[in-house]
C-alpha cells in the first residue's frame, strides 16, 4: 500500500482521539530515565533553549509506531511533510527544503554564500554556532554590536553591507537576547539588504512570540531564505528537524549541495514532525507554560536585582553585573547547566526556561 499522508496519520491515530497534557508526565518519565542512566544524575538543563515538556504525546505515538516502517526510506513520508509544511506556511512545496535541524539548512546556505568570497553581516551577540564554518569557507565575519536595549541595529547592520556582503544573517527573536524586530522596520531592511546579499531570517523562536513569520515573503524574492526548526516549540531537538523556506530557484541551488535533496531525516523523525504539526493543543499549552515561567523567572531573577531584557522566546538575558556570589560555581555544584558571559560589559548571560520546578529550584541555587 502506497503510504500518504492521511493513510499514515489515519494509521497513527491522530486526528481522531489527541492525547492530551494529563499525559505528559507518564510520556516524560521513560525519557527521562533514559537520560539520567546515560549521564547518571538528574542534571538540568537550562543551556540549549529545549522545550522541557516535548516531544508532543502525538509525536510520540507516531515516533513508536514508526518504528515498524524503518525498514523503508523515507521518500513518501518526506514528500507529506513538505507538503503539510507549504500548506502551514502559506506556500508551495517547491519553495519548502527539508533538512536535519536548521543547523544542516544554515549550513547549505553558508556554503551557497561563500561559493564567491566575501563576508558575512551578523549582530553581535547572536547565535553563531555557525560562524567557524563560514570562516573556513571563506567568509569574514563582520559583526554588528547590539543597540542599547538589546536589539539588533538593522540601521547599522545595512549600512556595515558592502559589494563583498555575501550573506547578512537575522536571528529574530535573537539568541541569546531574546529581543524581536520591529515588524516594519525588517521589511525595509529586507527589502534593501537582499538587493545586495542573500539575508537568512532564522526564526528557530519565532513560534513563541506572537509575531508573523517571513515565510510567505520568499515568493519572488531570490535572496531571502527563512529558516525553522522543530527544535524549539515543537519539542524534537534530538530529532533533527528543520527546514527553509525559499524561492523555488533559490532552494534548487541549496539541494545541489544536498547529496540527497531533503532527505537527511529519518523515517521516525518525519512521522514525528508530521504528527507534532497537527497538535495545536500541545503547542498552545506549552506556548502558555513558557509564558508562565518566564515572567515568574524574570520575577525572581529582578527581584535579586539582575537587570532582565524582556523575552519574547523561551530564555531570559540577563545581568550578572549585581551578582555577588560565583554563578558558574552556584550551577555546576547544583548540577544546573546554563550557559557562558556573551558580553563581558555588564556580564550578560542567558538562561533557558525550564519547568516551573527547575526554575524554582534555580532560583533557590541563586540566592
Ligand atoms: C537561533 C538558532 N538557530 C538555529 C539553531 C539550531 O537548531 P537546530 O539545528 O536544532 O534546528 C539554534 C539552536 O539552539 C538556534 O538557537
Amino acid at each position: 500500500m502506497q503510504i500518504n499522508r492521511r493513510n499514515w496519520l489515519k494509521q497513527l491515530g491522530i486526528g481522531v482521539s489527541g492525547i492530551g497534557l494529563a499525559n505528559f508526565n507518564t510520556l516524560a518519565s521513560p525519557t527521562v530515565d533514559f537520560f539520567e542512566s546515560i549521564v547518571g544524575d538528574a542534571t538540568i538543563n537550562l543551556n540549549s533553549n529545549e522545550n522541557p515538556y516535548g516531544p508532543s504525546p502525538l509525536a510520540r505515538a507516531a515516533m513508536a509506531k514508526s518504528i515498524n516502517s524503518s525498514n523503508r526510506y523515507n521518500w513518501q513520508l518526506t514528500t507529506d511533510l513538505v507538503e503539510a509544511l507549504a500548506k502551514k506556511n502559506k506556500v508551495s512545496a517547491e519553495n519548502i527544503l527539508v533538512g536535519a535541524g536548521s543547523t544542516e539548512i544554515i549550513d547549505l546556505v553558508v556554503r551557497l554564500a561563500a561559493s564567491t568570497k566575501g563576508n558575512l553581516v551578523t549582530a553581535n551577540p547572536s547565535y553563531d554556532n555557525w560562524i567557524p564554518t563560514a570562516k573556513k569557507l571563506g567568509l569574514q565575519a563582520i559583526k554588528v554590536p547590539l543597540n542599547a536595549n538589546k536589539e539588533l541595529n538593522l540601521e547599522a547592520m545595512l549600512q556595515a553591507i558592502s559589494v563583498d556582503t555575501r550573506l547578512v544573517y537575522v536571528c529574530n527573536p535573537n539568541n541569546p537576547t531574546g529581543t524581536i524586530c520591529e515588524h516594519n522596520k525588517l521589511l525595509n531592511f529586507i527589502h534593501e539588504a537582499s538587493k545586495k546579499a542573500i539575508v537568512l531570517v532564522d526564526e528557530a523562536y519565532l513560534d513563541f512570540s506572537k509575531e508573523t513569520s517571513l515565510g510567505p515573503l520568499v515568493v519572488g524574492n531570490k535572496n531571502l531564505i527563512v529558516v525553522k526548526t522543530f527544535s524549539k516549540l515543537h519539542g524534537l531537538a534530538g530529532a533533527r528537524i528543520g527546514y527553509a523556506i525559499g524561492e523555488a530557484t533559490t532552494l534548487e541551488q541549496l539541494g545541489a549541495l544536498q547529496s540527497w535533496v531533503s532527505g537527511n531525516i529519518s523515517v521516525m523523525s518525519v512521522a514525528a514532525a508530521l504528527a507534532s504539526l497537527t497538535d495545536e493543543k500541545f503547542m498552545t499549552d506549552t506556548s502558555a507554560l513558557n509564558e508562565q515561567v518566564k515572567k515568574y523567572t524574570i520575577e525572581q531573577l529582578k527581584q535579586l536585582n539582575l537587570a532582565c531584557i524582556p523575552s519574547h522566546a523561551n530564555f531570559v538575558y540577563f545581568s550578572l553585573a549585581n551578582y555577588k556570589q560565583d554563578y558558574f560555581q552556584k550551577l555546576s555544584s547544583n548540577n544546573i547547566i546554563g550557559t557562558r558571559i556573551y558580553e563581558d560589559a555588564g556580564l550578560w548571560t542567558r538562561i533557558t526556561i525550564g519547568t516551573r520546578e527547575e526554575m524554582e529550584r534555580f532560583i533557590s541555587v541563586m540566592r
